[in-house]
This record gives C-alpha cells, structure tokens and sequence, in this order.
C-alpha cells in the first residue's frame, strides 16, 4: 500500500476568497497547500475593471498570512458593458489571466452578468486575439429549464454556438457536474478546458436531499445524478489533461446557509487534498493525482508547473479536520465528505 506521495504543489484553478474578515479567515486555508489560484470576481460589487482586480489583488496579498508564497491569478467579471481596451491592457500588464463569464442571475452574485451574448462578442473577439482565456460558468437561468438540465442544455444552447463564432478562444468549462460536461470537454481538439470540484467528485444529489436537507451540500451548479458524479471521477482519474482542479471552494458563514433561502457553495478548501487523494485511491490512480492538481492547469494557462513539492501522507487513523473555520462574521463549515480520510496533506 502507498504510504506517501509527493508531488508537486497544486494549484486552484477556481477559488472564491471573498472579502474583508471572510478572506482573513479563509486564506491560510488555501495558502497551505496552494501555490496560486484562479480568484473569482464575484464581490458585492464585482470584480470588473483592471483598477478593481489591482485593488483586489492587493487586498488579497495584504491578508496572507506570514511566509505565505502564494500568487492570486486574478479574473474580470464580464459585463454588458465591459471595455476590451481595459481587458487587454489587464492582461498585457500580467494582472489578470482570465475573464469570468456568469449568465445573469445564473449563481451568487451573478446579477450584473451577462444576458445578451451579441453584446460581448467584441470583448470575445479582442481575448481570443490576445489568448486570454474565457472561464464559463455553464448553465442557463430560463425559468422553464430544469435546474438540474441547466448545464446540459447550456452546452447546446450557448456554449457551443459562443464557441463556434470564436473558435481561436480559449474557453475553461468551470466546475462540470454532468457526462455531458465531460462528453463535450473531451469532443473538443483544442483550445477548451475543464474544472472538476473536490465536492462533485463525492456527493450526487441524494447526499443533499435523502434523510433531510443538507445545505452544506448545496452549490451550484448543484451536484447532479450518481452517473453523472462517476462521469466525472473517471475524467478527473483517468489522465486527461483537458481536465484539471478547481475547488470553487465557495465560504459563506453558516447563518447564510443553514436558513430558508440557503446561498450556494461549498467550502472544501481545508480538507480538498486528503479528500482527493482518498478518491484518487479508491480509482486506483494516485499516480494520475498529480497532473490534476498540478500540472495539467498549468499547462491550459500557459504557465510553468510549481517546481516544489508537497508530500501527502497515508495515516492510520482518520485526520482530523476542523468542522468550522471561525471567520470574525460568523462560523463557516467545512465540507464533510461523510467518510473518514487517511490522507494528511502538511
Ligand atoms: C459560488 C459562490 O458562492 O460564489 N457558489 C457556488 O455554489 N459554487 C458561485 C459559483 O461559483 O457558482
Ligand atoms: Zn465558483
């Protein structure tokens, strides 16, 4: 039986740190293990210029905690109104690396995003010139699409059709819940991406609903069918480096989320290495555990992989994880993924 693994530091290549007293609390979380992370722009209000991102990023850098090596890639907000010239010089400057599309009203936070397509399309056009990658937060908000068929049919409806008016754009489909994720991730030659979360490669959709309502298992895009979550283990396990991790390691503080409007998210950044070594074992494919969290982002970006290394360590007995992480506004709960884990992350 493997007793360690060492690998090269991992990477979040989609990570909510949100703000003020919550980002205090959950940085650390992120920076043990982490050495970057793609940062979401979802603030009240969002993360929609150069200035915000700058502003932002120096909030972020301000909140590490001491001897913390860790550097937030940041992302825009796409807006109706965003301003190509301003996305470009983002990038040119080594700011920002990607742009977040949200439809509007689609998750947390998502009000100002985006409900006519033709109106971004010049933004579009000016990233795929300039290579600067799309992350697509992929389902549709109509009313009369299932909440579970959202991400399937906005593949068909929205995505591929962006894709085909801008084939030279680089597109990551963010935080897939569905085969049909997979299935079209993998139809792709070039160009497309894909982020698997720690959460979906655990809970189906009876883990939020049998027994009671479990709001800590509520995220969106919320956790689909059993076939659906063994979709996505056999794409996170089986080598293809057209998939990569993303946490959407979501915190909100748990008045928000155990009340009768529950927000979205779950907060997996404490325990999202052990837990992933553990599925990695149960596939048999702890040797694949690596290019998912390390080097196959890297790669999508165009980035150089963390040349240091972390070693995870196989344990006797379960590691113990905090259950809450004490924020200053409020407790935020860790995710459990409802069985022990015997992998120690340092
Ligand atoms: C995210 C959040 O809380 O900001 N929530 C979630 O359930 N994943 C937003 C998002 O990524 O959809
Ligand atoms: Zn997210």
């Amino acid at each position: 039986m493997t007793v360690s693994l060492t690998i090269r530091r991992p990477d979040d290549w989609h990570l909510h740190l949100r703000d003020g007293a919550v980002l205090r609390a959950v940085l650390p979380e992120s920076t043990r293990h982490f050495a970057r992370a793609i940062i979401m722009p979802n603030l009240v209000p969002p993360v929609v210029t150069a200035a915000d991102a700058g502003a932002y990023r120096d909030r972020i850098l301000s909140a590490l905690p001491d001897g913390a090596a860790f550097e937030p890639l940041m992302t825009l907000y796409l807006t109706e109104d965003t301003d190509p010239d301003d996305v470009a010089a983002a990038h040119a400057s080594g700011l920002v690396r990607a742009v977040k599309l949200y439809p509007a009203g689609a998750t947390t936070n998502s009000a100002s995003g985006v409900r006519d397509f033709d109106k971004v399309r010049p933004v579009l056009e000016r990233m795929a010139e300039i290579g600067l990658p799309l992350c697509v937060h992929g389902e549709v908000t109509d009313a009369e699409i299932d909440i579970f068929d959202r991400e399937a049919v906005f593949i068909d409806r929205v995505l591929d059709p962006l894709r085909r008016a801008t084939p030279d754009l680089h597109v990551v489909m963010e935080h897939i819940t569905t085969a049909q994720g997979v299935q079209y991730a993998q139809s792709a030659e070039a160009g497309l991406g894909a982020t698997i979360t720690t959460h979906h490669l655990v809970i189906n959709r009876n883990h939020i609903l049998v027994g009671g309502i479990r709001p800590h298992y509520y995220c969106l895009p919320v956790a689909k069918r059993e076939e659906h979550r063994l979709a996505l283990r056999a794409a996170a396990t089986g080598g293809d480096s057209r998939f990569f991790l993303g946490t959407d390691s979501a915190p909100h503080v748990d008045p928000l989320k155990e009340t009768a409007c529950g927000c979205a998210g779950c907060f997996t950044a404490t325990n999202t290495l052990s837990i992933l070594a553990h599925v990695f074992e149960e596939e048999a494919a702890l040797d694949r555990l690596e290019g998912f969290t390390s080097l196959h982002g890297p790669a999508f970006y165009g980035l150089p992989a963390n040349t240091d290394r972390i070693t995870l360590t196989r344990t006797d007995t379960p590691v113990v994880f905090p259950a809450k992480i004490d924020s200053g506004d409020g407790a935020i709960t860790v995710f459990d993924p409802g069985y022990p884990v015997f992998w120690q992350a340092p």
